[in-house]
């Protein structure tokens, strides 16, 4: 048996034995096993509900497993809570930051180091400033949290984890929230810790970063380890076969398509943050009937402002907006709902969904005075049971039953409940935001297929996407969204990832095929 620290590189530290996990109706994890190395990056893969959140947090303490039991350098972890976890030296960031935002970095950091809440802060600022300085990180310990982008956010929390003395880090889906920038230096970085011996678990959805970064990966299906397999001993299309059990195209059949009049023109749109979901600027974009219109941007540079401008939720202090030839400026959200407009928020939890309603019931959540729910004035309850069982199987969303709490749901398959929902009207105009952030492949390729067929059907896509192989793969024209306003409009044929990177970071001369916004 090995002892804590005699565990050498490339050795078994953390080994998950048999573990399994239940939930009513649900087999979370079944006899799950899997050996993490000391210093390595071990990738958890696996398609939207397959366990792989579940696993994490049985080795972070939030939960117990039914069955089996975790080691720890040979010695069987009992956690009882996330810092039991942080004082075995495991950690973990979740995908939902726990971040207090009005403190401060340094506050933020040693909050939660309760036995040494006497604990001098200068001494914490040193070891803060070293540990930025050593990883090259320009962040300032005393800015206020809530300030910080969501990647600065998240380099708190990885901080706040190192910090606290752990050898295992474990990341949910950290790159979600990232520019392709955020995500190269992420990447740097986590190879450095490892290469300082932090051994590293890392959820993700996207094949190319599991490729680029890890050096083992295990992959899970409904709950139980297909296999572990070294990163170099296998490519994408492998990967993919084992998380969906079957091949999976990874590409979009998409053919170019002239588009059809105007069905959304943003005009010098003005609006002012009140709600810190932020502001506009003089935004102008047209979108077309039968277009997609992907706007590429960092997060928090005006999506959510447009995208609520678009749906009628927050109104322009000064410019237009017209669906199809009406003006909408000043329509309250039914209104606009009623002209065809569907959408598909990028806060799904919050905005997209009831959480205590069940699954059924958010799939024809505000569609319940839909013709297609209705018979003669009365709502149908065959209908609504057979578009939910409908739904539930083309967009493979896994739950129990139609009538399961959505609550309950893995990150993923909530999304796909509220693009079923959202999809299924034959919508004039789909406003989507991060349409796949969260989704497995499978589901991605789905949805993606999905929006390119709206498109065919001749509705007009507004697709604002952080994910620029997504903008790049969907959409007809590009515009680029930076401060409120749009800074360049393109055709994917015509610039670059890089070029596109460049535009979404704020650096304006980097314009020499693309043109100003109209
Ligand atoms: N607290 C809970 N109560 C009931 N069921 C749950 C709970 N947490 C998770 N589940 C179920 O357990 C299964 C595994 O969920 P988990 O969140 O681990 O999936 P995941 O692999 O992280 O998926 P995703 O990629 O969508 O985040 C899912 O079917 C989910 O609905
Ligand atoms: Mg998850």
């Amino acid at each position: 048996m090995t002892t804590a620290d005699a565990t050498a590189p490339g050795e078994p530290i953390l080994i998950v034995d048999e573990v399994s996990k239940h939930f009513p109706g649900v087999v979370a994890n079944d006899a799950v096993s899997v050996e993490i190395r000391r210093a390595e990056i071990h990738c958890l893969l696996g398609e939207n509900g397959a366990g792989k959140t579940t696993l994490a947090d049985i080795l972070y303490g939030v939960y117990r497993p039914d069955e089996g039991r975790v080691l720890l350098h040979g010695q069987q972890l009992e956690l009882s809570s996330p810092r039991d976890a942080i004082e075995a030296g495991i950690g973990m960031v979740h995908q939902h930051f726990e971040l207090v935002p009005p403190m401060s970095v340094i506050e933020n950091v040693v909050i939660g180091t309760q036995a040494k809440q006497w604990l001098d802060l200068s001494e914490a600022r040193s070891r803060l400033d070293d540990f930025f300085a050593d990883y090259d990180v320009e962040i300032d310990p005393d800015a206020e949290v809530g300030r910080l982008s969501v990647g600065e956010q998240q380099w708190v929390e990885i901080f706040k984890t190192l910090y606290f003395g752990v050898e295992i880090l474990i990341l949910d889906e950290p790159t979600a929230v990232l520019t392709p920038q955020g995500v190269e230096e992420l990447f740097r970085i986590l190879r450095r810790m490892r290469d300082d011996g932090l051994t590293i678990i890392l959820i993700t959805h996207k094949l190319k970063e599991v490729m680029e970064l890890s050096d083992r990966v295990t992959v899970l299906r409904r709950g139980e380890v297909v296999g572990t397999v070294n990163t170099g001993d296998v490519d994408q299309r492998d990967l993919a076969r084992m998380m969906v059990g079957r091949d999976v195209l990874l590409q979009v059949d998409k053919h170019r398509r002239d588009p059809g009049d105007p069905v959304l023109e943003v005009s010098d749109v003005h609006l002012v943050s009140d709600t810190g979901r932020g502001s506009l600027d003089g935004l102008s974009v047209t979108v077309g009937a039968g277009e997609i219109v992907g706007v590429a941007g960092v997060s928090g540079n005006g999506q959510n402002a447009l995208f609520d401008a678009v749906i009628g939720v927050r109104h322009p202090d000064t410019g237009t907006i017209r669906i199809a030839g009406t003006d909408v400026t000043d329509s309250p959200p039914h209104r606009i709902a009623e002209l065809g407009v569907a959408s598909v928020p990028g806060d799904r939890i919050n905005q997209g969904l009831m959480m205590d309603f069940s699954v059924k019931e958010n799939l024809v959540l505000g569609d319940q005075r839909d013709q297609r729910f209705a018979r003669a004035g009365f709502l149908s309850r065959n209908r609504i049971d057979s578009f939910a069982e409908e739904s539930i199987e083309r967009f493979e969303i896994k739950t129990p039953s139609a009538t399961q709490k959505t609550r309950t749901l893995s990150g993923g398959n909530l999304q796909k409940i509220i693009m079923a929902r959202e999809l299924s009207g034959d919508p004039r105009l789909i406003v989507v935001h991060q349409p796949t952030r969260g989704l497995d492949i499978a589901a991605s390729e789905y949805v993606r297929r999905r929006l390119v067929q709206e498109r065919d059907r001749g509705a007009g896509l507004l697709l604002l996407s952080e994910d620029l192989d997504e903008i790049f793969q969907l959409s007809d024209r590009i515009a680029v969204i930076y401060d409120g306003r749009i800074v360049a409009v393109t055709e994917p044929e015509d610039t670059t990832l890089e070029e596109i990177g460049m535009h979404m970071a704020g650096a304006s001369g980097a314009d020499a095929s693309t043109t100003a916004a109209p």
